[in-house]
């Protein structure tokens, strides 16, 4: 039998440049790979990629114009780090129609489901139904997006997070590990629910909740 692997190879989708080189790039960038991306380095501050010894340096310092010499080849980009205030920096930086969405292939992703540009699906993730992701958002490893939900610019739903039906999580907004958000809830701009809560009524923006039932605790942090 054909692993998912060989076959996504066989149909490549092109070459991407992964900003990036921390934990989540890693993740996003073998995901890219598994969906038949050809992963050709990426650009960070420091490090690597575990399928690429190649860094072609700081995105907001001298790699900026190499960056767009990739782009101007064809090369797709893939804004892959945790804070949201950065993604959304070089999406704008880098324009329109250069990044990449990467869908990991053992997600399962709803064809009335709309994905928009630079946004990650991790793997096992579920996408359902005229849920809307946004232009940089993360939808990580098996978090669930139910019917309808609409998930902001930039916006992260961190590993196994729920967002049950008709959701809506704000521009930058991050949905910690394991958290459920009940149904027709909001979660505002820039807001940050913490690993486990369970969000039973409106967040407004900008701030920190915690716990079952979540409550507000703090102002949000910096991102
Ligand atoms: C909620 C959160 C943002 C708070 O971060 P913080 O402001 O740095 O909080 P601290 O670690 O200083 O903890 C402050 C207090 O909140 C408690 N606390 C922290 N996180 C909590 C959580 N998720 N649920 C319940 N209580 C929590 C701490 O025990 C501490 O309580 P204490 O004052 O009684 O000792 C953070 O803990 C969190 O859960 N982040 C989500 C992480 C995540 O899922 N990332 C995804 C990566 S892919």
């Amino acid at each position: 039998m054909t692993s998912p692997i060989t076959e996504a190879s066989a149909t490549p989708l092109g070459d991407l440049l992964v900003l990036g080189a921390g934990g989540h790039a890693a993740v996003v960038a073998e995901s890219a790979e598994r969906a038949g991306w050809r992963v050709i380095g990426c650009a960070a501050g420091s490090g690597a990629l575990p399928m690429t010894a190649s860094n072609l340096g700081d995105p907001d310092g001298a790699a900026a114009a190499e960056i767009d010499a990739a782009v101007a080849r064809g090369v797709r980009l893939h804004a892959a780090v945790g804070s949201a205030e950065v993604r959304a920096r070089w999406m704008q930086r880098f324009g329109a129609g250069s990044f990449a969405t990467v869908v990991d292939p053992s997600s399962s992703v709803s064809p009335s489901a709309t994905l928009a540009e630079g946004a990650s699906i991790g793997a096992g993730a579920v996408v359902q139904a005229r849920a809307v992701i946004g232009p940089g958002a993360i939808v990580n490893t098996r978090a669930v997006v139910e019917h309808d939900c609409t998930v902001g610019a930039c916006a992260h739903i961190a590993p196994a997070a729920v967002l049950c039906g008709s959701v809506t999580v704000g521009a930058w907004a991050q949905i910690g590990a394991g958290a459920v958000v009940i149904p027709g809830r909001r979660v505002g701009e820039r807001s940050v629910v913490g690993a486990g809560a369970v969000v039973v009524r409106d967040l407004p923006a900008d701030i920190t909740a915690m716990g079952v039932p979540a409550r507000a605790t703090a102002p949000s942090p910096t991102r």
